[in-house]
């Protein structure tokens, strides 16, 4: 495009997008069969207005939908996916390397029930599912963006809250988990009085125990190496 096109507000940062060689391999073999590919409106990481993709046929089967945003390297997701054989699991992660590494941990241990799509998993939870489509999302260790004039960039909000209540199944459970305390402060304030949502654990105190299948990743080490604690939520989406 050679327009200058319209940048939207982000959750993540843009990084130059370079593979070593294992990742390379890993995204050559696997990328035609468990990446899929989105429409964009612009940027590369955009997903434009488009027909709701085929996911059983994506999948080759039926089955409920489970999606990730965010899923780094995968250390959570391909366990996480490993762990529910009984559902679809769509993650969405905007750095290409990282995904190559997720692809190469869902190959390692033979994991086939789960897809990746490069793109802005904000946007993409609110296109490419049909309204009550998903089953469960999880939001592991967003990016904390903790100036102020950058919280707009957070990824939980009362944007990506809204998309929820559309697009996840009455019921149907939201984990999210952080090593920050302001934001996992900030998605209490967010989330626990946004209409169509519940927290679970609202009567004891709102915090969620950990979260059994959830392994601890990098992300979740570094936060306890340097005594941060780590702060689990469950939010449940109400029926309509
Ligand atoms: C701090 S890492 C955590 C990764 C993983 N959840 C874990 O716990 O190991 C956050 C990741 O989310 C990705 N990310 C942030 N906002 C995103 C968005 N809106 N859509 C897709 N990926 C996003 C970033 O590129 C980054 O890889």
């Amino acid at each position: 495009m050679s327009e200058r096109v319209h940048r939207e507000i982000v959750s993540f940062v843009r990084r130059s997008a370079r593979m070593n060689p294992s990742q390379q391999r890993a995204w050559e073999r696997y990328s035609p069969t468990h990446v899929v590919p989105v429409e964009r409106r612009g940027t590369s990481t955009s997903v434009a207005e488009q027909p709701v993709p085929d996911w059983a046929a994506i999948f080759g089967r039926e089955a409920p939908l489970v999606v990730e945003i965010g899923s780094g390297t995968g250390d959570s997701l391909v366990p996480m996916a490993a762990g529910r054989a009984e559902a679809n699991v769509v993650a969405f992660e905007v750095f290409e390397p990282a995904v190559a590494s997720t692809l190469s941990k869902m190959g390692r241990e033979g994991v086939d029930n789960l897809r990746i799509v490069v793109a802005d998993g904000a946007q993409g939870l609110a296109t490419l599912f049909h309204p009550g489509q998903v089953s469960e999302l999880w939001t592991f260790f967003a990016d904390p963006w903790h100036k102020s004039r950058h919280h707009k960039r957070r990824l939980v909000s009362p944007e990506l809250a809204a998309t929820v209540t559309r697009q996840l199944a009455p019921g149907a459970l939201w984990h999210l988990a952080t090593d920050w305390e302001d934001y996992a402060q900030w998605m209490r304030e967010v989330l626990d009085p946004f209409p169509g949502v519940e927290n679970v654990h609202a009567a004891e105190g709102g915090w969620a125990p950990r979260l059994a299948a959830r392994p601890l990743t990098k992300y979740e080490r570094r936060g306890l190496d340097v005594g941060r604690e780590i702060h689990d939520l469950t939010y449940r989406v109400m029926p309509r």
